[in-house]
């Protein structure tokens, strides 16, 4: 299926507090040292476009949300809905996700873990540069609180399939998994995210999975 171009944000808008390089993040990723509060922080890992990050961040202002987006297209896209939303409590980051969770984010410190559609390298020789694998699995889980949260929703079967073996062999600790349910979309940006919208606009099957971390 195609993808539909990004937009830059305008040049006027100030991305100043909704956009951040890797290399201007602070050494160590917490609600401190991003937002200056205590808030939980919640992460999502290829934010794409951005309508996960704004809807979340703008329904639950008492906690503090990190998009992590590889593509600096997407991640200025995100950061300029943010930005125009004037949303505080959430910030992008243009950059590969799986250094920052390895390196910066202590351990049991999030509240959540949120990673939607990720891309589906189909041929099993790519398998390894996805998103979801055995290295992301165990550093998300260890990177996830007592009682907080992975979500991991996706069109591709067999992605769903591996990911939720590999967590129960590799993050028992996680719980079991708890099926999402599918929310009536009245409004087109009443979706999860942007691939949500597109699968379920043509009909295609989703499969959405939670889980608690004991
Ligand atoms: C298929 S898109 C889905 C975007 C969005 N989550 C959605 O559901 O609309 C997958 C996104 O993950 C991003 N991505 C892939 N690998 C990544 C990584 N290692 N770190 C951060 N983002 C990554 C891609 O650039 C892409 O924007």
């Amino acid at each position: 299926m195609p993808r539909s171009p990004i937009r830059r944000p305008p040049p006027d808008l100030d991305l100043s507090a909704h956009l951040r390089s890797v290399e201007s993040l602070p050494e160590v990723l917490t609600s401190q040292s991003l937002f200056a509060n205590d808030q939980p922080l919640e992460i999502e890992v290829g934010s794409g476009k951005g309508l996960f990050l704004t809807n979340a961040s703008s329904a639950t202002p008492k906690h503090n949300f990190l998009g992590i987006e590889i593509q600096s297209k997407c991640a200025e896209h995100a950061a300029g809905r943010l930005a125009k939303a004037k949303l505080a409590n959430a910030i992008m980051v243009s950059g590969n996700a799986e250094p920052l969770f390895a390196e910066r984010v202590p351990v049991e410190s999030l509240a959540a873990v949120h990673v939607y559609f990720p891309d589906p390298w189909w041929k099993k020789k790519h398998r390894k540069r996805r998103v979801l694998n055995e290295t992301s699995i165990v550093n998300y889980a260890t990177a996830i609180a007592p009682g907080g949260r992975l979500h991991f929703w996706t069109d591709v079967l067999d992605y769903f399939e591996d990911t939720v073996e590999m967590i129960a062999e590799l993050a028992p600790h996680l719980g079991v998994p708890i099926p999402e349910e599918e929310i009536e979309a009245e409004h087109d940006l009443d979706y999860r995210t942007h691939f949500e919208r597109r699968s379920r606009k043509h009909h295609i099957p989703v499969y959405r999975v939670r889980y608690e971390k004991q």
